[in-house]
């Protein structure tokens, strides 16, 4: 397939919001990473992502929109599904965070295919606060269906360069915009209980919206074991039900990697570590390369950004110095959750 390549222009966003609503799929820029979307409604449209990506179709999708009023067109969000507290929490955090970085799980409402859920009764929903992603909602008319836009089990892109590496000769189109300022995807929160629950770690954090409602947040207990086995992960059937996309393989570089901790959240021995890991591989004919980060901020936005490069310029060994948890405001957790599954757990404690 052709694929056709768009600038960050009103005419160019215009002409992909065309493709959008003709049923069509076009990659996109928005604050976290890039997204693949198609029209949310449109079933033919959104199986054409599942196969551009390679990606297994129980893995349900977000919705994005433009409008916070949009939610109710596609959401049930009345008092026979959700508590009134729950009610406030979402009015709340849409108030907060949105447009922003934030995905909220809602019942959904019958018009939403369950192929965009993965056959979920649920629909993760949201307002993106990169303008070109906007004006490409409202120009196609339709709420956007778009998982992150790499091929299924690598890192999500962040720049437009790794976003054609992906899908150019793929997908209908690609706009090409700047490089995504947050790097990691949107946190994602199960707002249908009085007490929000997070299914994803993000850049929002368990504090930011703990603020925002006045009340408790609960982290899903799946993500609070971050030095279980994948094979762990995949037997935990109570996360698998919660948020499917999980369960599989996910932001792995081509090279073998290894994250260094250091027990006492002390990054200068853990870097001391990799280096010396480093060259004992070297010596061994090995191509490695670390990567290490100064805060949670800067991880966030270039960790995803990092792992490609390195797959690129053909080193074999990634070694990455961990952040921890409560870097950055707990952004460092977040970033934690990404490393790790990257590195499939291989982790090195010092
Ligand atoms: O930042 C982001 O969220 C990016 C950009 C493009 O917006 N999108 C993104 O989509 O990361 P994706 O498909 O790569 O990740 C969606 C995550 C998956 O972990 C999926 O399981 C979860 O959201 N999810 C989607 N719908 C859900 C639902 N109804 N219930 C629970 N989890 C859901
Ligand atoms: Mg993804």
């Amino acid at each position: 397939m052709k694929t056709r390549i768009f600038k960050d222009t009103i005419e160019d966003i215009r002409k992909a919001g065309e493709i959008i609503a003709g049923g069509g799929i076009v990659a996109f820029p928005t604050e976290t990473v890039y997204g693949l979307g198609a029209n949310a409604l449109d079933e033919d449209a959104v199986k054409k992502i599942y196969k551009a990506k390679g990606r297994p179709s129980d893995n349900p999708m977000i919705v994005h929109i433009s409008q916070v009023g949009d939610i109710y067109d596609i959401a049930d969000v009345s008092e026979s599904t959700m508590s009134k507290k729950a009610m406030e929490n979402l009015r709340k955090c849409s108030d907060a965070f949105w447009p922003g970085p934030l995905t909220m799980v809602l019942p959904k409402k019958g018009i939403v295919p369950l192929t965009t859920t993965g056959g979920l009764d649920t629909v993760a929903i949201r307002m993106p606060s990169h303008k070109t992603a906007r004006m490409l909602i409202e120009s196609s008319g339709c709420p956007i269906a778009a998982p992150s836009a790499n091929l299924s089990g690598k890192p999500s892109p962040t720049t437009a360069e790794h976003t054609l590496d992906d899908m150019d000769g793929r997908i209908d189109a690609i706009i090409l915009g700047s490089d995504c300022q947050v790097g990691i995807e949107s946190t994602v929160v199960d707002m249908r209980k009085d007490e929000p629950v997070i299914l994803r770690p993000g850049r929002i954090t368990p504090e930011d919206l703990s603020n925002a409602i006045g009340g408790i947040v609960l982290i899903h207990p799946s993500l609070k074991k971050k030095d279980m086995s994948q094979k762990d992960v995949d037997l935990s059937q109570n996360m698998v039900a919660r948020s499917p996309g999980m369960k599989y393989k996910h932001y792995a570089p081509e090279a073998e990697m290894q994250v260094f901790i250091s027990d006492a959240n002390d990054r200068a021995k853990a870097l001391r570590m990799a280096e010396s890991e480093c060259n004992r591989l070297k010596t061994m004919g090995k191509k490695p390369t670390i990567i290490s980060f100064s805060d949670g901020i800067e991880a966030a936005h270039d960790l995803f950004r990092r792992l490609r490069d390195a797959d690129k310029a053909g080193y074999d060994v990634i070694l990455a110095v961990g952040v921890s948890d409560d870097e950055s405001g707990g952004v460092g957790f977040s970033v934690m959750n990404r490393m790790l599954k990257s590195a499939g757990y291989n982790v090195k404690k010092v």
